[in-house]
Order: C-alpha cells, then structure tokens, then sequence
C-alpha cells in the first residue's frame, strides 16, 4: 500500500508548509443538506481536520451558505417570500444540522453577510481597477413579462440535436448535448412561460484565455499528485482551450457590481461564492486572516464534489492571481457523487436522505452516519447509498465487532478487577504477535490520510478493532478467570490498552463514540503522536462507567426508510405523469357500432391459477352473462365488487380466457400509477341500460 506516490505526497506537504486552511463547497441555501454533500465534501474534510487538529498542528476549517444565484430567486417567487426569506430559512437549518453532525468548522457563515458584501465588491474592484476583466455586450434572452433577463437554465425549448421539446438553455438531458440558449429552438421563459426576446446588455469577462499558459504548468505538470478525477477534468478544460467567463449577471439578488453604470448588475454567484471563504476568514479572524491567504507557508485545500472542480481548479485559482497577492490551493481533493439506492440524489424530486431530518429520526446515531458515509464515499468513482448497507455496516461492523470488543474488554475488567487496569504480567508468543500487528496500524491510517483516502483509513482504524475483538475470542479470559488470574490481568491490560488506542484514531471519524469512549476508559488527555502505544492506561488507573457505544438497527427502521423513499418515488411518477396521445379520429357511424351497456354484478371471484383475471357473473338485464377481466390486481378483495354496477361491451367477440368463455369486456380507467379503475353509473341505473 506504500507506493511511491503516497511517499511523495507527505514529502512535499512536510516540507513546505506550516499551516493548513481547509475550506468546504459553500452548499446553496435553497435547500437542506443531504447525504451526497456529506459524503462529497464535509464528512471527509472534517475527518481531515480533526486528524490535523489531533497531531497539534495549526488548521483552519472553513465552511459557509453560498446564498445567491437564480434558483434561491425562483424558489422566492413560487413561494411568494423575498430571497433572503429562502436563505435565512436554510442556513439555519443547515448550519444546525452540520454542528450536530460534529461537522467541527471554525467559522460558518454566509454570503449575504456585511463583511461579505464589502469583501466581494471590494475583489471586484480591484481586479477592475487593474485591468483584469473585459468589457463585452452581447444579446441575451429577456422576458419582458417578468421584465428580466433570463439564465441558461430558465429557459426551455426544443433540442436542435434530438428534438426533446424540454431542452434547457444550458443543456439538453435527453441527449447530454451542452447547449446555449440561442441554440433551443422555440425557447420559452420557464418563469413566465412567455416568448422571451433579445436584448444587448454588457458584462465583465474573466480572460481565462490569458490565464491559460500558467494554469496549464501550475495543474498538468506542478500538481500530477492531484486526483486522477481532479487532474483528468482539469486536463480536458485546458486542453478544449479556455475562454472569457462573465462574472457578472443581470439579476437582483446578490453582490451589486461596484463600478458606475452596472445598474440591475451583480457579480454572477461562482465569483462571488468562493470569495466567501476569504469574507468568513476575515468574519472569524479580523487582525490575523491574511496570514491564512497570503502567506506561502500557509497549505490551502478546497474540499469539493466533481461538479465544483472547475470553478476551485481553474476559475477561482485565476481570480486569486488576477488580485496577485493570494496563495493558490496546493490540492483540491474533490470527490464523485454518491447516489441513493441506485437513482441520482436530487433536491427537486425530494431524492434524498436529508440530514436534518436523520437527525431527527436518528438521534444519537450521527457516528453510524458518519461511518457508513466514509466506508462508501465516492473518493473514486459514484456509489450508492442503500438503507441496507446502512444497517449491516452498522450491525455487522460497528456493533458486532468494535462495540463488542469494547464492551467485552470492559465489562470483564469491571468484573474481575473493579473497574482498575489490571497488572500487565509476561506475554505470550501470541501477545507479541498481536501487538506487533497493530503497532502499523498508526502508519498505514496517516498514509491514507495525507492522501485523502478516507474510507481505506477508516477501515485501517477499523483493523484495530478487529484485532482486538479476535485476541479476546482467541485468548478467552472469561474462561481463564476461574484458573488463572495473572494471565487474565495481561489478557485485559492488553485489551484496555487496544481500546485506548480506538478512542484515539476514531476521534477523526466517530468524535461521539470516540469521546464517549474515552470516559469509559478515565483517558483525559490523548493525541494521535500516542497511537500505537501500549502504555495509555496505567496500571491501577480506574476506569469509568460502561455504557454500550453502539446499537442493533432492526429491520422495521430501514424498512420504514425504504418505504420513505417508495413514497417519494410514487409522487415523482404521478406528478411527471403525461396523458398518452389521443388515437386517430372514428367517425360517428364507426363508433356507433361499440355495443356498451350497464350490469350489476352477482358474484365475482379469482380466476383460479391467473393472478391478473377476475370472473364476474353480472345481471345483463338480458338473462346474465359471465366476463373475465384482467383487473385482479387492482381489486384484490373482488367479493367487495358484489352489488355494484360496471359497465361492459356488450358485443365483443366472446373469447375463451384460461378455460373460461369470457362474454365481453368490462371497462376500467387506467390511473397515472397503471393501477386499473372500475369505470360506473353516477347513479344506479337499471341493468341492460347502453351507455352512449
Ligand atoms: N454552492 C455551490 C454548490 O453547491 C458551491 C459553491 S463553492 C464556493 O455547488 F466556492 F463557491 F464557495
Ligand atoms: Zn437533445
């Protein structure tokens, strides 16, 4: 697992630098956190920092709402509220969910602070002031009933490579073909759904065409150490040639552009956004912040999903050099999306596990989150979050082997030695070996670490309690206990001190269950250097009181979650629901001949050995008749149909249905879900009666 690259990564980060500042993707607050941010950027990130924080060093953990943009004022208007509505609702909700989850940011803040406001202008200027940007007008889609210019994404229309009639002007997602919106053809407003018309207007461009020569060296050939999925993306943006971005928008939410003439201007929400993490810096830091973004000492890392690499690689690094006094990130270890039981997580269709709502239905329980998040991050490529996995990561790891090593080790210290680190006495060939086993343990999960490989770190931690829960099964001190009471002593010494040695390198994981570990083992003070040592608890040292770390998740839990989601996907498929096509027209002396009459049913029944059919004896009014119907389905109580009225064709061609002569058809509407509907008389009517 030592390759050389891993070498080369602690090689450069030990040398060059003093302190890290660690900042996360600012999540939009037009809507709760869910387990794809999570696993994406802030589970990692926070692993990361602890870790650091743990080894003494200086760090800086930054985090923040990113508040502008278009959605949040879409989200206003359909609510009828004002965006700063939208935003204080979410950034409370989200900051609340983040600090219970241990989510352990210096500062989170946001981006419609003051000191925000000022710090963005103040960017803005100078690089205006230098000469950085360039001034172009162009035409622009406008919708003169909402008496706005629209974004890409706010406008609709026809595909002009697959005819999809629902293309965006960014994209189309029927084909993957990236769009602009005077490509779409027939392009409607989707605020007002009316026609919108061009318009010049002028913007302020990034050149990022003359920021291309430098970023091209300072990625491709001074950052081959970055990830293969950071450092592929970074490479096919420069190698397809960058172009000028527009940092401004036409939009009236957000930073206004500080220079004359920018009326009904703001700076557009990704030049904005990544400021924020300097805004938040100065917010915590008024006197010492620069240190952190000017100081080359000073190690910066972007944690951020893949849809965020080329704004933190490639826009963001060019704004920083354009201002010229600020460092660049060293490494921007962004990861893949997580889905959720095999389907894409998405806010709109409310596809998600949402933290707060975990929170709630969870309590307690954000170290099993945490830890199934990490063992599945998608560090490398996408993975699925199941409910599932949930659970037999939770019963089968977390209680069955590290809960259960501790509880054993702890609860047979307590019986057979008060509670008192018992005397650790002379070790056997197999202790040694033992303890030879663990003692890489701290080396491998510092390895993984440096790299940004969280879920092997983890589970390399995770080693450590496997290692002790098999020397307790292996070596069986309950049963020596009765014969030998000094071996019992080493066996349990050994034990506590595996234990100890958990509650230090989980503390970056599972902070909950490491801290509350830590009080059951009486360890006040602890630090990472002390991981792999065997002398943590002192012989003597009382212990404290027991408590379980984790517990069993029953079936009923996630199958109420599963269900959760069910129900969700069901609202999905009936709101998305479309009408078929109408079929082509019948004249009326064609229709006509469709025989259709009214008839009670008297009996209906399970077609034996057919789970689709019912047979229904039904008063015709003209003597009876029997009909087979392919509706069992729907009705799986049929003998509650007795006594109501449906209605039939009464001169369908009999056929013979699974034996039985079936003597017309019955008719039933076919709902959005395909569920069939017995279609009936608003009133009772006399049996035989036509319809027409
Ligand atoms: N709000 C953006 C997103 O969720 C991330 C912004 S990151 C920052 O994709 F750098 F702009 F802050
Ligand atoms: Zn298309």
């Amino acid at each position: 697992m030592h390759n050389a690259q891993l070498k080369i990564n602690k090689i450069r980060y030990m040398k060059n630098f003093k302190r890290t500042l660690v900042t996360t993707a600012l999540p939009y607050a037009n809507g709760p956190v869910h387990i794809g941010h999570l696993a994406g950027v802030y589970v990692p990130a926070d692993i990361y920092v602890r870790y650091l924080r743990l080894k003494g060093e200086e760090v800086l953990f930054i985090g923040g709402s990113d508040e502008h943009g278009v959605p949040i004022t879409i989200k206003a208007k359909k609510e009828g509220v004002t965006p700063q509505d939208i935003v204080d609702r979410y950034h409370g909700i989200i900051k609340k969910s983040f600090e219970e989850l241990g989510i352990s940011f210096d500062i989170y803040s946001r981006t419609t602070s003051k000191i925000h406001y000022e710090t963005a202008a103040d960017y803005f200027k100078k690089l205006y002031e230098k000469g950085e940007f360039v001034e172009k007008t162009s035409e622009q889609y406008y919708d003169e009933e909402a008496g706005q210019f629209l974004a890409d994404r706010y406008i609709t229309g026809t595909c002009p490579h697959c005819k999809n009639p629902n293309a965006y002007g960014d994209q189309c997602e029927a084909c993957g073909t990236s769009l602009s919106p005077l490509d779409l053809i027939e392009p409607k407003s989707a605020i007002s759904g009316s026609k919108p018309v061009l318009r010049e207007t002028k913007h302020w461009y990034l050149p990022l065409d003359k920021h291309e020569a430098w970023l091209r060296q300072w990625i491709l050939e001074d950052h081959k150490e970055w990830k293969t999925n950071v450092y592929g993306q970074c490479k096919s943006w420069i190698d397809m040639g960058l172009q000028p971005r527009a940092v401004s928008r036409d939009l009236d939410w957000g930073v206004p552009v500080p220079v004359e003439g920018a009326d009904g201007k703001v700076l557009y929400v990704w030049f904005d956004a990544p400021i924020g993490y300097i805004s938040n810096t100065k917010e915590l830091l008024p006197n010492d912040w620069e240190k952190w973004w000017k100081d080359e000492s000073t190690r910066m890392l972007h944690f951020i999903g893949k849809d965020n690499i080329v704004f933190h690689c490639i826009v963001f690094p060019a704004m920083l050099k354009a201002d010229g006094s600020y460092i660049l990130p060293d490494n921007v270890p962004a990861n893949e999306f997580l889905n959720l039981e095999g389907d894409k997580i998405s806010t709109s269709r409310n596809w998600a596990v949402w933290l707060h709502e975990y929170l709630e239905e969870f309590p307690g329980k954000q170290d099993v989150l945490r830890y199934v998040l990490t063992a599945n991050a998608p560090e490398t490529k996408d993975n699925d979050f199941t409910w599932k996995d949930f659970q037999t990561r939770n019963n089968s790891e977390l209680v069955a082997i590290f809960g259960n090593f501790i509880n054993r080790a702890l609860v047979l210290t307590h019986k057979y030695f008060n509670g008192v680190v018992p005397a650790l006495g002379e070790l056997t060939d197999y202790d040694r070996e033992t303890l030879k086993e663990f003692a890489d343990v701290k080396a491998d999960v510092e390895s993984y670490l440096d790299n940004f490989r969280f879920r092997d770190a983890q589970k390399e931690a995770m080693n450590l309690a496997r290692i002790g829960n098999k020397y307790l099964a292996d070596t069986e001190p309950w049963k020596l206990a009765k014969t030998d009471m000094a071996r019992t002593a080493t066996i349990l010494h050994i034990g506590l001190q595996i234990a100890a040695n958990l509650a230090i390198a989980f503390e970056p994981f599972l902070p909950f269950s490491a801290k509350k570990l830590r009080g059951m083992l009486g360890m006040e003070t602890f630090s990472w250097n002390d991981l792999g040592s065997i002398e943590l608890l002192k012989e003597g040292a009382q212990l404290g009181e027991t408590q379980l770390l984790f517990d069993k998740i029953e079936d009923s839990v996630v199958e109420a979650q599963v269900q959760k989601l069910l129900d969700t996907k069901k609202a999905n498929e009936l709101a998305a629901y479309k009408p078929a096509e109408v079929k082509p027209n019948v004249a009326f002396d064609e229709w006509e001949k469709t025989d259709i009459r009214v008839a009670t049913v008297l009996e209906c029944t399970k077609v034996p050995k057919a789970d689709k059919l019912l047979q229904f004896k039904l008063d015709d009014g003209m003597g009876g008749r029997t009909i087979v119907s392919g509706i069992a389905q729907s009705y799986p109580n049929p003998e509650e149909l007795v006594g109501t009225q449906v209605l039939f064709i009464a001169n369908f061609e009999p056929r013979k249905l699974k034996g039985v002569v079936s003597e017309g058809m019955i008719l039933s509407a076919v709902d959005a879900d395909g569920k069939l509907v017995l279609c009936r008389p608003q009133r009772e009517v006399k049996p035989g009666c036509s319809v027409g």
